[in-house]
């Protein structure tokens, strides 16, 4: 197909899955072309081509727009049925990226997987997860991030919330304190809350949790939850000095600090710090990991490593609530990792979210958005004046799946912003394209 048909698609593709919305203005020929790498006369053809079909119209002076009768349901079954079904919105967060995982390889290990397994696979699952799987993160976690530890002391859930329960189950009493993040993971509160746990929020600021508001307000809390490597959703470090005085807290007190490593594998520059778990002298850290974003979300596999002295009491617990994750499932991810897949895999994601996040922020940047700095993750914020409910409001009704900051806020204090995710923004065109259309929307 010629270079002016494939752009061609690929924009009346934009306008079928909605990313390209009626009446938004397409980059002018000149910008698109330095853009693709192609010759300008090749995106004049393909707009032509757009045009006479009906697809875009000619402003005058004012450029090139998507015509108002291209939206994608106005437009026939033809766009409609190229929005494939349940596609992500642009923008949606807590993905890793689609496109970018191996799946071919993830059906063969599967397959073999099937034909390995023996009459003794039928049976009923060890409540705390696959052996091999256990072994196999403990493997993992020793050589990345620093983490000493014995397979028994390896809990394996069905996700995260999953892990929640469990520490919950086992360690956790009416009315005990808990020190969040604010803002912070929503997701998770409601394990708590419904426990009849008290939800303390603990502001954040450029070196992660407070800890001293904790101490100030709430030291007889019992437990701590936090992001330590990347918060969530502002993206910064838990300093040095803070995680020292977390576990002076925790062993002072005899609470317990829940380490929420969700996305440490990916950061893009300087050193990451080591895990709290990683300082545990005294035993008070429980480790959550997950694999819904180093591979993908719908495996629903996460784990909690904890303490030696604990490991009977979670064992016990974990008989009311045995892990739920699919035996075949367990077993492919641990031959993934034992194989060195997974290695190979961060490698690369690494690489592909280091350039997307790029694209990303350049292209927000643009548009006059202030992106806020940070070092590793798979979300990006931006700092915006003014109520960020409202402009967030704007760009979901047009198709992108932006989050308000101060809906991850517990108090209604702070500074407004928008959260979403680069790691299915594929190339430059891609974000330049979201990234105006949200200007569009919220201006
Ligand atoms: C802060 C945080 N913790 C944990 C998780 C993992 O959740 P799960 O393992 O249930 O997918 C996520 C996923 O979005 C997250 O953002």
């Amino acid at each position: 197909m010629p270079r002016y048909q494939q752009i061609a698609r690929q924009i009346r593709q934009a306008i079928g899955d909605g990313e390209l919305a009626a009446d938004s203005r397409l980059p002018s020929s000149r910008t698109m072309a330095l853009e693709l790498g192609v010759a300008r006369a090749t995106v004049e053809n393909a707009y032509g081509e757009l045009v006479s079909q009906g697809w875009l119209e000619r402003r005058g002076q004012a450029g090139t727009f998507v015509s108002p009768s291209a939206s994608p349901t106005a437009s026939g079954a033809n766009i409609a049925s190229s929005q494939p079904q349940g596609a992500p919105m642009p923008f949606q967060m807590g993905l890793p990226a689609l496109d970018a995982f191996p799946r071919a390889l993830w059906a063969r290990l599967t397959g073999r997987r099937l034909r390995l397994q023996t009459r003794y696979d039928l049976l009923m699952p060890e409540a705390n997860g696959e052996s091999t799987l256990r072994q196999a993160i403990a493997d993992y976690l020793r050589f990345s991030r620093s983490i000493d530890c014995q397979p028994e002391q390896i809990f394996i859930t069905a996700g995260f919330q999953a892990a929640m329960r469990l520490v919950v189950g086992t360690l956790a009493k009416a009315g005990d304190g808990i020190w969040l993040e604010d803002p912070g993971y929503r997701y998770v509160r409601p394990v708590f809350a419904d426990a009849g746990m008290a939800l303390h929020p603990v502001p954040v600021d450029g070196e992660g949790m407070q800890i001293d508001y904790g101490l100030e307000h709430y030291p007889e809390a019992r437990f701590a939850l936090l992001t330590p490597a990347h918060q969530s959703p502002l993206g910064v470090a838990l300093s040095l000095t803070r995680r020292h005085q977390l576990l002076e807290w925790a062993s002072a007190r005899q609470s317990w600090i829940i380490e929420d490593d969700y996305d440490s594998e990916f950061r893009y520059h300087g050193k990451p710090l080591p895990p709290v778990k990683s300082l545990d002298g005294p035993e008070r850290v429980i480790y959550a990991g997950t694999f819904s974003k180093s591979l993908f979300p719908a495996l629903r596999t996460a784990w909690l490593v904890v303490p030696q002295r604990q490991v009977a009491a979670f064992a016990r617990q974990s008989r009311h609530l045995p892990c739920t994750v699919p035996i075949l499932i367990q077993q492919t991810i641990a031959d993934f990792l034992r194989e060195g897949h997974f290695w190979r895999h961060l490698k690369k994601m690494r690489q592909c979210y280091g350039e997307r996040r790029v694209w990303l922020e350049a292209a927000l940047a643009e548009q006059g958005f202030d992106v806020v700095p940070q070092a590793g993750g798979i979300q990006l914020v931006m700092r915006v004046q003014g109520d960020d409910r409202a402009m967030v409001a704007k760009g979901r009704a047009a198709g992108l799946a932006v989050q308000a900051l101060s809906d991850w806020r517990m108090t209604p204090a702070g500074e407004g912003g928008i959260v979403m995710s680069f790691t299915n923004v594929t190339s430059h065109e891609m974000a330049r394209r979201y990234a105006l259309k949200l200007r569009q929307a919220i201006t």
